[in-house]
């Protein structure tokens, strides 16, 4: 990748050996080089200098080789080493951790191989999450969100957990191997009602949440399944208590 004189880049705290993974602001005229999974998680589409003109859309990703993004104001570049890596050894990594070490004593089943990196702050956006929900046409009530970004590993086989809580917007990008998110009516595997299939590069399209009371965020049963040894990148949106917004007001306006 090769930075424009405005963009700025930085490896990502899960950048590692198995996967470089770099987070590119403000890119104008960015280039990409060699085959990338490129994740827009702004709130507007990212252009993809080709013709016909097509983009990113907000909270998606695809994969690009050998291109430019015409304008950005953040990006997530993903590339593993190869796809025949061993990938298990990532959670040998600094900063990954079985869940239940992360979690309280009995929160998380020591049997369910469940592995999480360390997590980075990417940046702070704004947006109504009730439009980016779908569940109404226009953005009425902009609010302040960090978003935070880490990934996740399970090997074949693995039904990593149904659970439906959440304090914030989460999305997921396959990075390696194939898996699926799928939802539930009720804490069970026979209950399942949907299947979103994933392979790398792609990213579970609408958020599986709809907006509670009091910014909650009201989750199906869900959990991911890795058919295969998975590699998978989470991006939260976690709500800024209002009393606490930081943007000051020319910022808050750019981003409208
Ligand atoms: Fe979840």
């Amino acid at each position: 990748m090769s930075a424009t004189p405005s963009a700025t880049e930085r490896p990502l705290k899960f950048s590692s050996p198995y996967l470089r993974a770099d987070l590119v602001r403000d890119a104008v005229d960015y280039t990409i080089e060699g085959r990338t999974i490129v994740v827009n998680p702004g709130t507007t589409p990212v252009t993809v200098a080709e013709v016909p003109r097509k983009s990113i859309p907000p909270l998606s990703s695809t994969v690009l080789a050998d291109t430019r993004i015409e304008k950005a104001d953040a990006l997530l570049l993903l590339r593993p080493a190869a796809e025949d890596v061993e990938m298990t050894g990532i959670t040998r990594e600094p900063g990954w951790h079985h869940l239940a070490d992360l979690l309280g004593p009995g929160e998380f089943s020591r049997d369910t191989p469940l592995h999480r990196s360390a997590q980075d702050e990417i940046n702070t956006v704004l947006f109504d999450p009730a439009y980016i929900l779908g569940e109404r046409e226009a953005a009425l009530d902009q609010r302040e969100f960090n978003v935070r970004a880490n990934l996740w590993f399970a090997p074949a086989g693995t039904d990593c957990f149904i659970h439906n809580t959440h304090d914030f917007i989460e999305v997921h990008t396959q990075v390696h191997g194939l898996g699926r998110m799928q939802r539930f009516r009720d804490h069970d595997q026979a209950s399942l009602y949907q299947d979103v299939l994933m392979s790398p590069g792609y990213t579970t399209p609408d958020p599986f949440c709809a907006t509670g009371p009091q910014c909650s965020y009201h989750y199906p049963m869900h959990q991911y399944r890795a058919d295969t040894d998975c590699v998978w990148l989470a991006i939260e949106y976690h709500p800024v208590p209002r009393a606490l917004r930081t943007l000051p007001v020319p910022t808050l306006l750019e981003n409208r």
